[in-house]
């Protein structure tokens, strides 16, 4: 007999969420840091990637795209949601992704086979217990032996201290009918409460204040989502590892890898770790820390129970892998100080991250961020390191995997598998990234090829439309009179990553 479906679709299908791509989901992303971590992940080109409420595609679509031999399959109970995700498929000729609109609790494992990615991202916190169960339990059956998945969730203790605000908010909008009445209503309250607050409520009232200026950010659709559901219920970190370990699943890291605690701990810290127990148990450590940081949302890889994460870096765990480097120094180096100079400072999207110290991790980073955007596989960085100092490539290589947690935490460096597939330059006739163009024909957001969600403004929208390969500077300035610079603008969109190969 089939199992009853505990929630209904409906509010999806009246209102959909909408749909965008999360770098932090792309297998590639995933198939780099289980490489760090030494699981051997398969090769995302190829991969079996299941998405688990997928929603309208955007996030599946997009990879689907990128990666013509993979095979893709999206699963959302929202049927409103399926039939856009399938006419975007069609219309993007995809033959490698397959939409299913049903729940989860009806598909049963045989069906579905073995995946070597699996997606939930907004899932597990917003469903109720036995599609939760479901949820984790597919995993453990369908993932495979070197698979990755992905599990995000609203985590505790952060999102405790903003629950009374949900409540109150549902409490407000109990008897009211339709979506927008919802929104109207529950906005309009939180806006009430934020002014209202007494002395009573203490140091609370500052704390929802700043919760309620936040959500004036989120589109109605996020809010009623996101905040509104029926069921929004956060776990601690070390309760989802529970649930994963009883389906044959253990931590693997984070999807941030700046927020994992990877930097060698001081003495101090080393005795801390120690006394609570969690030495060499990075998934004890983070537990605590998100005491400490008040955490409230979390992006956890999980890997197979029978798989053994190593989260000590070796020049072993980088070699496969290209190090990359968002970083700038804030004044050029000359290249007279090359392989002298011993601190760097640098900035990241324009603010202070800190100073690498030493000669050897220096010249490393420098060449890390010379690559550009592309990077360096990590044998190119430490050869061209090594050269600069004049020492053996051994220690450079040593030498920087010891560091690689601090540098990694500290957000200057991070890891890829792929070189970029998006061209860097505009060619003569430019294909545009398909999925961009289709996302760019409705609206401001679109993916690019780093699978990140970029906006664009009118002329790049305009640009984008026409770059079917078949139109070059000449073809554009005739089409698009209105367009001052389309050179400039090709260059932004190759900036962007919307722009193929
Ligand atoms: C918060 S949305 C997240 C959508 C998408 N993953 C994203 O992040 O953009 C949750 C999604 O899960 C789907 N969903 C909820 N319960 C489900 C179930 N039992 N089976 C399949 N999909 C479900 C909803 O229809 C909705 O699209």
């Amino acid at each position: 007999m089939m199992q009853m479906n505990p929630t209904t679709s409906a509010v999806y299908d009246e209102t959909p969420y909408p749909s965008y791509a999360y770098p932090r989901t792309a297998p590639s992303r995933l198939a780099a840091l289980g490489t760090l971590f030494g699981i051997s992940p398969p090769a995302p080109a190829t991969a079996r990637v299941l998405e688990l409420g997928c929603g309208m595609g955007g996030n599946l679509l997009p990879i689907a795209a990128r990666f013509p031999r993979g095979r893709f399959v999206g699963i959302d109970y929202s049927a409103v949601q399926i039939a856009q995700a399938q006419v975007d498929a069609a219309a993007l000729g995809l033959a490698n992704v397959r939409f299913d609109g049903r729940s989860i609790l009806d598909i049963p494992d045989d069906e579905l086979g073995t995946f070597d990615y699996v997606i939930a991202h907004g899932l597990y916190s917003w469903v109720p217990a036995p599609v939760r169960e479901r949820l984790m339990e597919m995993i453990g059956r369908i993932l495979a032996p070197n698979g990755v998945a992905y599990v995000s969730f609203n985590a505790r203790p952060g999102w405790d201290a903003i629950r009374s605000l949900r409540d109150a908010m549902l409490y407000r909008i109990r008897d009211l009918g339709s979506n927008a009445e919802r929104i109207e209503a529950a906005r309009r309250f939180a806006d009430y409460m934020a002014g209202h607050m007494t002395a009573d409520a203490g140091a609370v009232r500052e704390v929802l204040a700043r919760e309620v200026e936040r959500m004036k950010r989120i589109p109605d659709a996020f809010l009623l989502h996101d905040h509104l559901e029926a069921t929004n219920d956060a776990f601690y970190l070390s309760e989802v590892l529970d649930h994963a370990a009883a389906h044959g699943l253990r931590y693997l890291g984070d999807a941030t890898l700046y927020a994992m605690p990877l930097a060698t701990p001081s003495d101090d810290d080393r005795e801390r770790i120690a006394r609570i127990g969690a030495c060499g148990d990075l998934a004890k450590i983070e537990q605590y820390r998100d005491f400490l940081n008040n955490r409230r949302f979390r992006m956890t890889l999980l890997c197979r129970s029978s798989a053994t994460p190593n989260w000590r870096i070796t020049p072993d765990s980088l070699a496969k892998l290209r190090i990359i480097s968002d970083c700038r120094p804030p004044r050029p180096v000359p290249p007279h100080a090359k392989g002298r100079l011993k601190a760097l400072p640098l900035d990241h999207r324009g603010k202070p991250v800190g100073t690498v110290a030493g000669v050897t991790l220096v010249a490393c980073v420098l060449a890390a961020i010379e690559a550009g955007p592309a990077g360096l596989s990590f044998g190119e960085l430490v050869a061209t390191a090594a050269r600069a100092l004049a020492r053996p490539r051994s220690e450079v290589a040593r030498d920087f995997a010891e560091a690689f947690g601090n540098l990694a935490s500290a957000k200057i460096v991070d890891v890829a598998l792929l070189p970029p597939s998006y061209a860097l330059k505009p060619a003569a006739r430019p294909h545009g990234f398909a999925p961009a163009r289709l996302a760019a024909g409705r609206g401001e957001i679109a993916p690019n090829m780093r699978h990140e969600t970029v906006r664009l403004d009118a002329a790049q929208r305009a640009v984008l439309a026409q770059l079917d390969g078949h139109h070059g500077l000449a073809e554009l300035a005739a089409a698009l009179p209105e367009v001052e610079n389309p050179a400039a603008v090709l260059q932004a969109l190759a900036d962007m990553a919307l722009l193929r190969k």
